[in-house]
């Protein structure tokens, strides 16, 4: 089996490049600009070959070499620019990512599905009712990639270790997202045995905004996002069965129904296997709901398209 990225710019590569050093299968880097994921493949095919990893990466522009692909990751879409939040690109991605996930119910209906393009969350659940995949098998990495950089400030808020903090983030990938500091630890020990309200809050607030910052700086977020997809993707091929935020189709879960938003899932062999529901407080419960309201109105705009 392989895995195909969809969409071979910067995250695309990132994406490759993560999933071959850790060699969870071979590549398949898939777009349409001619050459484009032929030379990344090249590129990264050259590194593997000094770090004597087989994995290997092919670059293709015919989507049905994605017909051997137990993994999908879509990252094909607009990247947004300095000053525009992600439901910006919601109009514009939403024909794109409807445009693949139509190829992807024609050559690979049975593959486990990673949406990456933004606005995650509506992209996500796009995704899910275009290829009519398994609702098990269609996740979003938005809350793995929001956690990264929780940690990375608690990190250096505490001068703990990073190997020491756990952290999860939840709710939209976006405008609403809810990194949750009472249920993030260093050693297990909860936050608030290393940092101030005051500083948490700090933290709380520079998660959300750091993305765009990077966007300014270097125009676009392009490893910690392929660091993000590629834990998903051994914790599903590997079994291991972790513990990370994804957008996943609730059906119920947190009073929530037909709607894809950033929860806390265990993923493994059969995907999304269980949907963890935590008890809220009501500030938590407030920004979550903030999010749901917020990605069900972009779907409705979509529906409406
Ligand atoms: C980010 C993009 C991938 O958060 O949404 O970097």
């Amino acid at each position: 089996m392989t895995i195909t990225v969809v969409g071979s710019g910067k995250v695309g590569a990132s994406v490759a490049l993560n999933c071959a050093l850790r060699e969870l299968d071979d590549i398949i880097l898939l777009d349409v600009i001619e050459g484009l994921p032929q030379g990344e493949a090249m590129d990264i095919n050259h590194q593997l070959s000094e770090r004597g990893i087989d994995s290997k990466i092919k670059g293709s522009n015919t989507y049905e070499d994605m017909k051997n692909s137990d993994f999908i990751v879509l990252v094909a879409g607009m990247g947004r620019k300095t000053g525009m939040t992600r439901m910006d690109l919601l109009k514009i991605n939403a024909s794109i990512v409807k445009d693949v996930a139509t190829k992807i119910l024609t050559h690979a209906k049975n593959a486990t599905l990673v949406v990456v393009t933004n606005p995650l969350d509506p992209m996500t659940y796009l995704a899910l009712k275009t290829t009519k995949i398994n609702k098990n098998k269609v996740l979003g990495m938005g809350g793995m990639l929001d956690l990264s950089r929780f940690k990375s400030f608690i990190h250096d808020a505490s001068g703990c270790s990073r190997a020491s903090i756990q952290a999860m983030v939840i709710s939209e990938h976006g405008e609403n997202m809810l990194p949750l500091i009472r249920f993030s630890s260093i050693g297990g020990l909860p936050i608030s045995e290393f940092l101030s309200k005051e500083q948490c809050q700090k933290i709380f607030e520079k998660t959300k905004k750091v993305a765009a910052e990077v966007i300014a700086l270097k125009g676009a977020t392009v490893y910690a996002p392929g660091n993000a997809v590629a834990t998903m993707i051994e914790s599903m091929k590997k079994n291991k069965k972790q513990v990370i935020p994804v957008s996943a189709y609730l059906d119920g879960e947190y009073g929530i129904s037909d709607l894809c938003l950033g929860v806390p899932v265990v993923l493994g062999s059969n995907g999304i296997e269980k949907i963890i529901e935590l008890e809220l407080n009501e500030f938590e419960r407030k920004i979550f709901d903030l999010g749901v309201t917020s990605v069900r109105e972009a779907i409705n705009l979509i529906n409406q398209k």
